[in-house]
């Protein structure tokens, strides 16, 4: 297994204070505080010839468990084509990007996150799929198109990760953890893990233990179908919203048997953005309508996509 390849991690933080200032300027008066740096962070090697995925790892900093048993816990975002660093910088990660715009224009505006997720556990954040972020495909036709490419390189980098450290690290208990768009490729890599550890040696497998899905899409059918049931049984809508939300959820599920993924993709946006204006909602996110940092997560995540999205044309297919 060749190396991987370290990177200097500063050059996140001159994109992404490029992307909160909204003009970029002069890369070397910013400045990166050291105690928010990773423990690691670089290219993991898979397949796929010339490519590599991102990654930064945090290792746990106030654990409750033994070193031995602290739990790893990989991060992978959704989209798909969101960079893993949206979960990293504005949810569980240790330093938050604030929207506080009085601080130095020096300095990447950041806050410790006293919620963040490697106080317990070793925090890896991967950019997947290969495309995403800061995993430049080496070109269009590398990124992958299906799930099953999509798990194997997640597995493939894993397996760069671990080769590259102490077999202790390999032996802590895993989780494939991440939100929305990794309601698909969680379970893909995490069954991919499952059949691939018999055949592998010992030294070779990967301790997974579990996996933790926040507001998955598992299922679009499933759950387009049932956006106007729960926001009826919260009391969000009425009964004559309710018949008009499900007419417009037929279609979309039409959409998705049908295989017209884009389509369903927008029709499914019409029904969240209609249930947004029909309950009054700031956002769809907090059904008790505390959306000041909802706000400023999405219109930045706007603003990141502008950036650093790269389009990973995954099928957003029931399979
Ligand atoms: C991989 O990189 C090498 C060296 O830059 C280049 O010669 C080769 O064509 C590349 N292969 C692919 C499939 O991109
Ligand atoms: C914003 O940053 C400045 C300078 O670091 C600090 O004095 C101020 O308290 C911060 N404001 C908020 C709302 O965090
Ligand atoms: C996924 O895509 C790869 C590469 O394009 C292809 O070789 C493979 O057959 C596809 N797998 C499925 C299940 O569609």
């Amino acid at each position: 297994m060749a190396a991987p390849l370290w990177f200097p991690f500063p050059l996140l933080a001159i994109v992404l204070a490029a992307a909160v200032s909204g003009s970029a300027p002069p890369a070397a008066a910013l400045v990166f505080p050291k105690e928010a740096l990773p423990t690691k962070s670089g290219y993991l090697p898979i397949p796929s010839p010339n490519a590599s995925l991102y990654f930064a790892f945090y290792e746990a900093t106030h654990p409750v468990t033994p070193p031995a048993s602290t739990p790893l816990l990989v991060w992978l975002d959704g989209g798909p084509g969101y960079s893993s660093f949206l979960g990293n910088f504005f949810q569980i990660g240790p330093y938050l990007l604030s929207s506080n715009t009085t601080t130095s224009p020096s300095t990447v505006p950041l806050s410790p996150n006293p919620f963040a997720w490697n106080r317990r556990f070793g925090l890896l954040f991967l950019d997947s799929p290969l495309g995403t972020g800061y995993s430049a495909a080496p070109s269009v036709s590398a990124i992958p198109t299906n799930q099953s490419t999509v798990a194997e390189h997640i597995l493939a980098a894993l397996q760069s990760f671990l080769a590259a450290e102490p077999p202790e690290l390999r032996a802590r208990p895993l989780f494939l953890t991440g939100e929305s768009y990794g309601g698909k490729s969680i379970p893909t890599a995490g069954a991919l893990i499952l059949a691939a550890n018999p055949r592998l040696p010992v030294g070779r497998r990967i301790n997974l233990r579990g996996v933790a899905i926040g507001d998955g899409l598992v299922h679009p059918v499933a759950q387009v179908a049932t956006h106007a049931e729960v926001a009826y049984g919260m009391g969000l809508i009425g009964g004559a919203q309710r018949r008009e939300a499900e007419a417009m959820q037929r279609e979309a599920v039409a959409l998705t048997r049908a295989a017209r993924w884009r389509e369903a993709s927008d029709a499914r946006a019409g029904i969240l953005a209609w249930l947004q204006s029909a309950t009054g909602l700031p956002s769809l996110y907090d059904a008790e309508g505390a959306a000041a940092s909802a706000f400023f997560f999405f219109n930045f995540i706007q603003l990141f996509n502008n950036i650093i999205k790269k389009p990973a044309q995954t099928n957003i297919g029931t399979r």
